[in-house]
């Protein structure tokens, strides 16, 4: 494996969220991207576009269809037929305007996501949230509660898998009985799976493969941003296999635009050109999640933090007190606080970095809470 994932970027004054809204003594690990060179196939290809001197409208070609429809097939050895795929310019507006469809309200779990919770509300429509069921740090579905959440007007139920943030990949007799949750109550499944290709311990399986109702019934989202590091040139696609469904939401997105010029070549890219990066970063990943799960344990002893079967997001409370604030305020060290996912007392740290920086943001946090 390269070691290029050890080299520190400096990535301030690149209109970078992450690095340009926080101070020069600061160490961000809150926004999820990484602070690695991103696939170089993408930079390639975006090049490559450069030389053509005409920047025009764009229509997305069957090639960018296709390269996903290919890696869909070896990842998942499933046939997405090309008129289901819809390619969108990121998931954050699509998560907003699909809560349109059916006219009512939506639900989802908590912890989660914090544009999926709030994306509905933005577009006047209202989510209902359902904390999971929490054993140790390890997040399933309580059913019985989101049944007793449900109301009248309910059409629309979010998931989030893997999920952000609690890291967990969902089995095939989770999401089995989440089909037959949303079955039996006639909801349309929204499924966000962006983070699919960074998976640590089992298989991804995508919601629409598990049973024709869940073909038929929902809309997924994938996009390159995350795992090929990219998410600053937005691109995505929506996967809708029934045909009113998919006629609805091109209604509906008319106003999202399509993908530019350069998201395009990056897509391309990433899906058919990235596969042997991806793997070395995913190793990458694998030692930084082990790392800092094992300090986490030394060097916190009060603290309860779940294991990460996928994503490279940290969810971890430090105990009473020590909430995202604190630990900006006394450590310098910005995470996301536990309350945007729908969850006091915890914060999300990003290790999609090189491993040093865990190491100097848990050596700051550890002298902020024995000095507290
Ligand atoms: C679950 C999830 N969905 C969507 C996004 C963002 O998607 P996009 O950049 O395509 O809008 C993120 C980014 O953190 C995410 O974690």
């Amino acid at each position: 494996m390269s070691n290029t994932f050890d080299e520190h970027i400096d990535r301030r004054g690149t209109s970078s969220i992450k690095w340009d809204i926080t101070a020069q003594d600061e160490l961000p690990m809150f926004i999820a991207d990484m602070d690695f060179v991103s696939a170089p196939a993408v930079k390639k290809r975006i090049a490559d576009r450069l030389e053509h001197p005409v920047f025009g409208y764009t229509k997305a070609p069957q090639q960018l269809v296709d390269s996903f429809i290919n890696w869909f097939r070896e990842e998942y050895d499933y046939d997405l037929k090309r008129e289901w795929v819809v390619p969108i310019t990121g998931i954050v507006p699509a998560l907003s305007v699909v809560s349109n469809i059916g006219g009512g309200s939506s639900i989802t779990v908590t912890p989660n996501y914090h544009m999926l919770l709030d994306a509905p509300g933005k577009a006047g429509n209202q989510m209902i949230r359902v904390p999971l069921h929490n054993e140790n740090e390890y997040y399933t579905f309580d059913f019985e509660a989101l049944k007793n959440a449900l109301l009248p007007d309910t059409k629309l139920i979010y998931l989030c898998n893997p999920q952000n943030p609690v890291g967990r990949i969902y089995s095939l007799s989770e999401l089995k009985q989440f089909e037959q949750f949303a079955r039996e109550n006639n909801l349309t499944v929204i499924s966000d799976e962006i983070h699919c290709e960074l998976l640590y311990d089992s298989k991804h399986i995508p919601f629409l493969t598990v049973e024709d109702y869940s073909l038929e019934n929902s809309i997924s989202f994938y996009a390159p941003g995350k795992t090929y590091n990219i998410p600053g040139v937005s691109m995505a696609f929506a996967v809708i296999p029934d045909e009113d469904l998919r006629n609805e939401f091109n209604r509906l997105s008319y106003a999202m635009g399509h993908p530019g010029l350069f998201n395009i070549e990056a897509g391309i890219a990433a899906y058919s050109e990235s596969a042997s990066w991806r793997g070395d970063l995913i190793e990458y990943l694998r030692g930084n999640r082990d790392y800092l799960e094992s300090e986490l344990g030394k060097r916190f002893k009060d603290a309860r933090f779940t294991h990460t079967e996928a994503t490279y997001l940290q969810w971890v409370n430090f105990g009473e007190g020590i909430d995202a604030g604190f630990i900006r305020k006394n450590a310098k060290v910005v995470l996301t606080d536990g309350k945007d996912f729908g969850a006091e007392g915890y914060v999300r740290i990003n290790f999609g970095c090189p491993r040093d920086y865990i190491t100097e943001a848990l050596d700051r946090i550890e002298k902020a809470i024995a000095n507290k």
